[in-house]
């Protein structure tokens, strides 16, 4: 196998449901080896959908794909030989021990004997689950049922590991102790983890690099500072009493457009987000040219950018927002 082609590669993968919902509209991926990547995006991008084309339990209607040197349609056998998935929903057996589960998925892979015992052994300390090895699954915690989970897709010593949501419904504490996890994974076994997120923050503190999805497309990819980098200045948010209307929305741009130092402007609903050489300096012009327009505002606070702000740039509208589109349909 070429050792110096990229752990995943996609080109141009679309996938439609029922005819008329595009989840992916194109997607191009390179994962080098021994990387973190993210894939970041708000409910219904298509991240889900791309890692089931990836771990061949999706086919794609177009496009090509490899996973650690195999071609996912012609080779499904050999590409789930070769990866561990750690799907968004437990894939553990609740009535099951979390020692049971993880025999169970062992055997399934051809593991037996003193073997499977150290390689469960190993798992169950790893995850620090030794205490609760014996435990039926249905009385852990989220935490403890997401750390079985991904020993869970561990125990053939994958080579590409897929995360979908690792922490998605994690208290603060558990998701931190799961990034924690994450990063010696990658650090110390110099497994390719290819996770999903949407939590931003996530993808900043994990990802090596990061392609952000909307839509079932890749409107952006990079490393986080690299991404943030691109966003000249600073961001300064303003908060607004009252929502703006589409006239109101379009004059204001207009207006702060012409304030000195400011060299973007989007406007929603109640927010205006502006870019600025320097935030804290354009703050009093912006706030006077806001006055002039006759709009009362409630805060204004200054930030570096974020990779929200990578978002909203790229998918030009806000990620939070996203999610609220969403859960309205
Ligand atoms: N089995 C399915 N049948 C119909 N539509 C689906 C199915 N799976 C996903 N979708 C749709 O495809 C889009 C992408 O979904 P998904 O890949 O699950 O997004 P994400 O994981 O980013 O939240 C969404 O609009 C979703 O409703
Ligand atoms: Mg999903």
């Amino acid at each position: 196998m070429n050792t110096r082609a990229p752990a995943i590669e996609a080109r141009q993968l679309i996938k439609t449901y029922g005819g008329h919902v595009t989840a992916l509209d194109g997607i191009d991926l390179a994962v080098e080896r021994g990387s973190v990547f993210g894939l970041l995006g708000p409910n219904g991008a298509g991240k889900s959908t791309t890692v089931k084309i990836l771990t061949t339990l999706a086919r794609p209607d177009s496009g090509t794909a490899t996973v650690a040197g195999h071609d996912v349609l012609r080779h499904p056998d050999r590409v789930r030989r070769a990866i561990g998935v750690v799907a968004q929903g437990s894939g553990a057996d609740p009535v099951a021990t979390g020692r049971e589960n993880l025999r169970l998925q062992g055997r399934l892979y051809g593991l037996k004997g003193a073997a499977l015992e150290q390689r469960v052994d190993e798992l169950l300390d790893r995850f620090t689950l030794t205490e609760a090895a014996r435990r039926p699954v249905k009385g852990y915690s989220g935490g403890m049922r997401r750390r079985l989970d991904v020993a869970l897709g561990l125990v053939h010593r994958p080579e590409v590991l897929f995360l979908d949501e690792p922490t998605t419904g994690l208290d603060p504490e558990a998701r931190s102790a799961m990034w924690d996890e994450i990063g010696r994974l990658a650090a110390e076994e110099g497994l390719t983890i290819l996770l999903t997120t949407h939590y931003l923050e996530e993808a900043d503190r994990l990802a090596e690099r990061v392609a952000v999805v909307d839509r079932g497309r890749i409107v952006v990819e990079g490393t986080p500072d690299a991404l943030k980098g691109e966003l000249r200045g600073d961001a300064v948010h303003v908060e607004l009493r009252e929502p703006l209307g589409d006239a109101g929305r379009t004059l204001l741009t207009g207006a702060l457009r012409g304030v000195p130092g400011v060299h973007e402007v989007l406007a929603d609903g109640h927010r205006v987000s502006v870019r600025a050489d320097d935030g804290a300096a354009a703050v009093p012009a912006l706030l006077a040219a806001l006055e002039r327009a006759g709009v009362k505002v409630a805060t204004a606070t200054v930030a570096r950018p974020s990779l929200d702000d990578v978002y909203l740039r790229y998918a030009g509208r806000r990620y939070s927002e996203t999610e609220a589109l969403v859960g309205a349909r």
